[in-house]
Formats: C-alpha cells, sequence, structure tokens
C-alpha cells in the first residue's frame, strides 16, 4: 500500500531545455550584497545573458562584486536610480536589496520597462505590494519573487499531495519554524535593523514557510489575523555576536499568527530567529481524509527538514507512511533565474507572480499590525 501510494508521486525528471542564445538579455544588478552572489553565478552560466551594469550604496562595493566575479565592462552606479536613468538597454535586473528598498527599486525598474527578478520577502508592508503590483500591471513587464524553494522537488511534492486530493479538504494547517540561536548577523546588522530590514524573522524566513503551504493550497486570500511579535533576544546582549548589535536591534526575532482564509482554511503559523527551544512545531497540514507532518527546518531557504509523513487510515487501520527525500536535479538559483528568464523570453506568466505573493506580504503585515493594536484584524487587499 505504501509503495502504491509514493508511486503516484513518483519524482519528474527536469528535461533540459535548449536554450536560444542568438539574442541576449541585458542584465543589471541592483545590491551587491550576499545573495547578489546567488543572483550572478547564476546569470554566469545563462548563454542567452549578458550582465552590462551594477548599482550599490556603498562606494566601491560594486566594483568589487564585478571583479570577485571576473566580470569585465560592466558600468557601476552608487543608486539604482542612476542606473536606470544610464541604462535604456537594459531588459531586467535583480533587486538584491535589503528588504526596505526592495519596493522603491522594483517600482523605479518597472516604470521604466524593465523586467525583475525581486528577492523576497517581496517587501515590507502591503502598502507596498500593491504600489508594486500596481506598477507592473502598468508597465506589462515581468516580474517574479525569488522563492526559489519552489523548484525543489519535495516542496512541488506537497503541492501535489494537496491537488491530488490525497490528503481531502484542507481545513486546518500550522506551519512556520526557525532557530533555537539564529539571528542573521554574518555580514553586519542589514537584516536587524529598522532602517534597512524593517521586518525580521517574520519576513526573512516566515515568508518561506507561508509560501510552502499557501502555493500547496493555491493562495486562498487572507481575510484575518491576530497576530503577535517580540524581540526579546535581538535586544539582549548577550545572545548577539556584539553588543552594540543589540543596540541596533529593531524588527522581531519571534512572530506568530492565527489566520482566516477564503474557504474556511485557518492557518496557525509561527517564526523564530531565536528561542529557548529547537523548534516550534512542524509543519502539519491537516486535511478531512489525511494529514501531512513536513518537518520542520531551521533555514528554510530549500527544502524540508526531514522525510515528510502521511498519517491515513487504511481499511480502517491507522497507518503513518514515510516519504522519501525527493532529489532535486540542478541548482535552485539556476532554475529560478532560468524561469525568469524565459518567461521574459517567451512572453508567458512570471513563475512566481505578486499575484499570489500579495497574499504572503498581506499575512506578515497584517501579523504586525495586529501584534502593534493588540487584537485580531481584518485583512483589506486594494483592488490592483
Ligand atoms: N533567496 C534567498 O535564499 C535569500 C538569501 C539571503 C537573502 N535574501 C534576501 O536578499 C536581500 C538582500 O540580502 P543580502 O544578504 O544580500 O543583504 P546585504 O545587506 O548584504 O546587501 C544588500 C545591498 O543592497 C544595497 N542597496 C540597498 N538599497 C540600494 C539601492 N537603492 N540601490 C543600490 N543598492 C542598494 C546595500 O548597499 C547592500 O550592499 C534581502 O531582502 C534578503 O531577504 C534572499
Amino acid at each position: 500500500m505504501a509503495e502504491s501510494i509514493l508511486d503516484a508521486y513518483k519524482h519528474q525528471h527536469n528535461t533540459e531545455a535548449v536554450i536560444d542564445a542568438s539574442k541576449k538579455l541585458k542584465i543589471g544588478i541592483i545590491g551587491t550584497g550576499w545573495i547578489a552572489d546567488a543572483h550572478i553565478k547564476s546569470y554566469l552560466k545563462m548563454p542567452d545573458v549578458e550582465i552590462i551594469a551594477g548599482a550599490d550604496l556603498i562606494p566601491g562595493k560594486a566594483d568589487a562584486f564585478f571583479e570577485k566575479h571576473g566580470i569585465k565592462n560592466v558600468r557601476t552606479y552608487l543608486s539604482h536610480t542612476e542606473m536606470l536613468e544610464n541604462e535604456p538597454e537594459l531588459d531586467a535586473v535583480s533587486v538584491c536589496t535589503y528588504n526596505m528598498t526592495h519596493a522603491v527599486c522594483t517600482i523605479d525598474s518597472l516604470n521604466k520597462g524593465v523586467n525583475v527578478l525581486l528577492e523576497k520577502p517581496m517587501c515590507v508592508t502591503l502598502d507596498e505590494a500593491v504600489e508594486i503590483c500596481r506598477a507592473e500591471k502598468k508597465s506589462g513587464k515581468v516580474l517574479s519573487i525569488g522563492f526559489q524553494p519552489r523548484f525543489d522537488e519535495n516542496m512541488k511534492m506537497i503541492k501535489r499531495l494537496v491537488e491530488s486530493g490525497t490528503l481531502g479538504d484542507i481545513y486546518y494547517i500550522q506551519t512556520g519554524g526557525g532557530r533555537r540561536r539564529g539571528i542573521p548577523t554574518p555580514f553586519g546588522t542589514t537584516f536587524i535593523e529598522k532602517e534597512t530590514g524593517g521586518i525580521g524573522a517574520i519576513g526573512d524566513i516566515g515568508c518561506y514557510s507561508l509560501d510552502m503551504v499557501l502555493n500547496a493550497i493555491g493562495y486562498p486570500k487572507p481575510l484575518t489575523v491576530s497576530g503577535y511579535k517580540c524581540d526579546f533576544f535581538g535586544k539582549n546582549p548577550e545572545y548577539m555576536p556584539c553588543p552594540e548589535y543589540a543596540e541596533k536591534f529593531g524588527v522581531d526575532d519571534f512572530a506568530a499568527g492565527f489566520v482566516r482564509l477564503e474557504g474556511g482554511i485557518v492557518l496557525d503559523f509561527r517564526i523564530a530567529w531565536a528561542m529557548h527551544v529547537d523548534t516550534p512545531g512542524d509543519t502539519i497540514i491537516f486535511g478531512k481524509k489525511a494529514a501531512l507532518r513536513i518537518p520542520s527546518t531551521d533555514c528554510w531557504n530549500g527544502t524540508v527538514g526531514g522525510n515528510m509523513v502521511l498519517y491515513h487510515d487504511v481499511c480502517g487501520t491507522q497507518t503513518e507512511t514515510k516519504l522519501p527525500i525527493l532529489e532535486t536535479k540542478g541548482n535552485l538559483f539556476d532554475m529560478k533565474v532560468r524561469s525568469f528568464l524565459d518567461a521574459i523570453k517567451n512572453g508567458t506568466p512570471a513563475p512566481i507572480p505578486s499575484s499570489q505573493i500579495i497574499y504572503n506580504q498581506a499575512i506578515i503585515d497584517g501579523i504586525c499590525r495586529s501584534a502593534e493594536l493588540g487584537h485580531e484584524i481584518e485583512i483589506d487587499i486594494p483592488e490592483i
């Protein structure tokens, strides 16, 4: 029985597509920090890409970045606006800036008719997400949001399990995860300061766990949320690599939310950069026919944290089926970049569309606002 269930979800192998390299897309990088490395490495593997420009607010940073990657003849700028003004031939940009400048860089690029691959989280507030979606609609350009776990075979399996009806109707989901100690400060304080990060764990890793389950169930609209957030670890010098980081800490290190979604599904969510326990719980998707347990992971940017388990009844017997961890052929970042380029070239919809991710952002925004108000709120998403 277990094998026949597993057979139904056999790993689908990726087939190598032939890339037409006769027309090269001209690419720019906005923000040349840590994640820009992953973008540039993927672009360099694409035969139909020419990197022509880059921008970073920190003098010399963009030059050093391109030099490190051995890329010559790239024009560099001290802001995204300067780059967009001076590079009319740009086809697309990767927005790799810290969260607080995601919206302005994306909107300005779209307004210049440039396609955008935007890093996660989409932005900081729902208002910003709405403005991004409006700029995208007006421009007619491709905007894809950088959730590379979408390309992981195990993540795809979660969606296939839901869509196949194996779980039956879904009525409740608990999701989240995080780390016992893992406030991200390896390259400075851009993740933890209000002025740059804007939001903390909830945006950094919370957006991934939300995307995993919302994508699986077809991204229903969020209706109401009761949220909580705190910063007990980030503000405590004992838990920070150096005491001055605690003074700079201006975001959440733990957040939770109870969210009602269209269709009657309830989402129970919690995420931590730091806590006194190893996990706030696995993800569990409760269906009327079966439930799926997805072991928590501490980083949330790749795959599942262990074998998923399907809980179901077989001929009246309560049964647990351990699902194998599937191998993903290829690099998730390469797939994220390739799917974006293909959408531009083929005139197809964005692989990870803003029409979905705006709901992810609405939940994050709702949790933050509800936490500040101290009561449940309704989520109101304006027409785009
Ligand atoms: N997809 C993933 O796996 C993943 C992993 C890590 C980070 N990220 C996301 O990537 C983003 C960046 O993270 P990071 O670690 O590279 O941050 P970082 O602070 O190392 O780099 C961001 C850079 O953007 C520059 N910048 C900001 N505003 C700018 C502007 N208007 N014009 C030009 N440059 C500007 C900053 O000077 C900085 O050098 C974050 O939003 C983060 O959530 C995604």
